[in-house]
């Protein structure tokens, strides 16, 4: 099994630990849906004790590196990896505290934006979070002429893929019962969007 690295994981953990240390609570079960190498699962399982992660994808070899390096750590809080289609309803936990996802959304078809979001509305735990990662489309639009570009080159690569918008996300998860919480800007670009469940 290879433990795979990916730049920008390893660029963009740091920024996006210390939102995860402002937003979760001191202990929690976090299901990650799209974990490609797995460094996420691995840095951020480090830094928070109490938080109990769950890497999954759709990809075996992602599964496999995630493997790699929860075996490699010897961590307590990273379970094992699992196979995850996120557009489907067949979803290891049947609820969770947290559902996390970065750079996942643009790079698949809408089918797994509606996917997650659906999930979540459904086996979030009350008061639960739903937290996304990536570049996004505000008013329609890329926020720089970079994130056009990045746009573009998904769809070329592949026309489902693509950045999705701001608001029809955040419609979609209100239909589902999740309000959107904060929108924080990131380096490069990006957004961490927060969406929580009801407390009821
Ligand atoms: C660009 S990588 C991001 C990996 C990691 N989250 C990160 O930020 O480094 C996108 C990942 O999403 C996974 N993915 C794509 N479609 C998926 C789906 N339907 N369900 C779960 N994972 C999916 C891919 O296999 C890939 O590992």
């Amino acid at each position: 099994m290879t433990a795979l690295r990916y730049p920008s994981a390893e660029r963009n953990r740091g920024p996006i630990l210390e939102v995860l240390r402002e937003w979760l609570p001191e202990e929690a079960v976090v299901l990650e849906a799209g974990c490609g190498s797995g460094q996420h699962a691995l840095h951020f399982a480090e830094a928070l004790p109490g938080i109990t992660w769950l890497p999954c994808d759709l990809s075996d070899e992602a599964v496999a590196s995630a493997t790699a390096w929860r075996e490699q750590s010897g961590l307590p809080n990273i379970l094992p990896p699992q196979r995850l289609d996120a557009a489907s309803e067949r979803w290891p936990l049947e609820q969770v505290d947290v559902i996390y996802s970065a750079n996942v959304i643009h790079i698949s078809p809408i089918e797994v934006m509606h996917g997650i979001v659906r999930e979540a509305g459904r086996r979030l735990s009350p008061g639960g979070l739903l937290m996304l990662y990536g570049p996004y489309l505000v008013d329609g639009k890329a926020t720089t002429e970079s994130n056009a570009a990045f746009d573009r080159s998904l769809q070329g690569r592949n026309p489902s893929w693509g950045l999705r918008d701001l608001d029809d996300l955040t419609a979609r998860a209100a239909d589902t019962g999740l309000l959107r919480e904060a929108v924080i800007a990131m380096p490069a670009n990006n957004f961490l969007l927060v969406f929580r469940r009801s407390q009821l």
